[in-house]
């Protein structure tokens, strides 16, 4: 699961490591929500959260790995890749606030969208979408990503930490296959 792909402009999208906790750190400095790697903390990460979330993360394991977009030496955004069976895998992403509506994160879902496909031979890629989210369900969009399915209350709001008290909202399931013509070509 290990990637470094030249984005072009300066522009670089590596697998991230628990090297990284400094990057994680700087980059979630002015978040206020959530950022990739879980919905835990809201809002900037310490040393200690960053170096867990990356723990967790770690592509060693080859099960889920994070990748940085990188720029100067600093992180401006982060997907994730979560295999969840032999031709599957959910992809994530987020992009520090100061840096979005810039392009940022549709160029790093097409680089890793194609990525995956042809190095990981993986045929499905999908992203599990708040219907709230129109950022989200636009960049969607505009990678090549099709609408599936709506999923009733599947997705945890995190809002209180026992899941029965928690409140749960529909999510939307979008994919692309390696069959789909779309921009992340
Ligand atoms: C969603 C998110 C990753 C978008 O990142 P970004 O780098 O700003 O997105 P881009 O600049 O690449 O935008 C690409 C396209 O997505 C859509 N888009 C992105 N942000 C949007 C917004 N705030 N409102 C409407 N459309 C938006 C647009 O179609 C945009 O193309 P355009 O600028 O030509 O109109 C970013 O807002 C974010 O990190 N949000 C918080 C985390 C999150 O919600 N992650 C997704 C969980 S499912």
């Amino acid at each position: 699961m290990i990637a470094d792909i030249d984005l072009g402009h300066g522009l670089r999208l590596r697998t991230l490591t628990t090297c990284d906790v400094d990057l994680v750190v700087e980059a979630t400095g002015t978040e206020t929500s959530q950022a990739l790697w879980g919905p835990r903390p809201s809002g900037p990460y310490t040393p200690w959260e960053a170096r867990e979330a990356l723990d967790a993360w770690d592509p060693a394991a080859g099960r889920q790995a994070s990748y940085g977009m990188l720029k100067h030496g600093r992180l401006l955004g982060a997907l994730g890749l979560m295999i969840d069976g032999p031709h599957s895998a959910e992809l994530a992403y987020w992009v520090r606030p100061e840096s979005r509506r810039q392009g940022l994160a549709l160029r790093g879902i097409n680089a890793l969208t194609r990525w995956t496909h042809d190095e990981l031979a993986l045929d499905r890629i999908w992203l599990e979408i708040d219907p709230a989210n129109t950022p989200s369900l636009r960049l969607a969009d505009r990678a090549g990503y099709r609408y599936e399915q709506r999923l009733p209350h599947h997705c945890r709001a995190w809002t209180a930490s026992d899941p029965d008290h928690d409140t749960w909202h529909d999510c939307l399931i979008w994919a692309h296959t390696s069959l789909t013509t779309s921009p992340a070509t």
